[in-house]
Order: C-alpha cells, then structure tokens, then sequence
C-alpha cells in the first residue's frame, strides 16, 4: 500500500479532453469564473463550509487555476503544492467530504453552462486524487 504522498494519479488518458474543455469554457477567464464561484459555494456548504473557514477562497480558487491550467495544457508548469501536500495542515478530509466536493462541483459546472460529457471528464479527473486527499485511516 503506497503512502499517500507517493499516489501518481493516471492523466494521460484524460489530457487531451481536458485540453479542450479548457476551450470549451472560454479560457483563463472562464476557468477563473468557475472556480471562483465553486470556491465560494464551498466555503458557504453545510458539510464542506468550516474547512474554509479562515481561508480567502478567491485566492484558493486562484491557486487551484494555477493547477488545473497546467492539468489542462494551458501553462506548462505548476509551481504550487500538490494536492495530496497541500491539505496536510487541514482537519481530516473523510471520503462524504470528498464526494461532497465533486457534488458541488458538477453543479457549479451545470450552472455555467458546461456540457454534461466536460463535467463527466472533470468529475473524474478530480476523482483520480481522492486516494492522495481522504485521511487514509477513513478510506
Ligand atoms: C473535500 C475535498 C477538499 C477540501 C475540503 C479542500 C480544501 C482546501 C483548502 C482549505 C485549501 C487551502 C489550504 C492552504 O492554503 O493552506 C486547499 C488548497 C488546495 N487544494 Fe484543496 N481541497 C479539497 C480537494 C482538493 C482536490 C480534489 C484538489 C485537486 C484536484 C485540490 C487541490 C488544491 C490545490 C492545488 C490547493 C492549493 C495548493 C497551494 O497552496 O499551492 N483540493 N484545498
């Protein structure tokens, strides 16, 4: 069983279909909108909100821009913290948390317009870091 540091999650299969939702969503810019919005629907969520407390959510989603444009081709590096680095310092991310998040993911790509095949592939690509991100003890 791999530490949960050493998860390489599997990406070459959904590059290029994250290369053109990239497209699809109008960019830098439209990518920003999402996340922006995503980040704030956390923040205010019942079960996900108190990890947020604290935390500025415009600059979360601005970091989480960095990671996904190079995720989706767009910038060729990413010079932030991993995902399964950058949430040491949280309490206990458990597996309802993470399903939680993909939930309020897909809605906030529904309520931008985003095609139900994009939010599929997104869905799953984000997905594949689950086993790096949920507290090993409650997987
Ligand atoms: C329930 C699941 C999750 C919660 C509650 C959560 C929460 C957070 C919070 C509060 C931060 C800010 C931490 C800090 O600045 O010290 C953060 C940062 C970040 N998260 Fe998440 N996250 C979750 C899942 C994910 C997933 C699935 C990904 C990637 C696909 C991800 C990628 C990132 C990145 C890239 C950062 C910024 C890293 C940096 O500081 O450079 N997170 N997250």
């Amino acid at each position: 069983m791999p530490a949960r540091s050493d998860h390489k999650p599997e990406l070459s299969l959904s590059k290029p279909a994250l290369r053109a939702i990239y497209q699809n969503i109008g960019g830098a810019d439209g990518l920003r909108a999402i996340l922006r919005d995503f980040y704030a629907r956390m923040k205010k969520d019942i079960i996900v909100g108190f990890f947020f407390t604290g935390f500025d959510t415009d600059l979360i989603a601005e970091r989480q821009h960095a990671f996904l444009s190079r995720a989706m081709g767009a910038t060729p590096s990413y010079s932030g913290k991993p995902p399964a680095q950058a949430h040491l310092e949280l309490p206990p991310i458990l597996p309802g948390h993470f399903d939680r998040r993909l939930r309020i993911l897909e809605e906030t790509l529904r309520d931008h317009g985003v095609s139900a095949e994009d939010i599929r592939i997104w869905v799953e690509f984000e997905s594949t870091f689950r086993p790096g991100i949920v507290s090993p003890s409650s997987d």
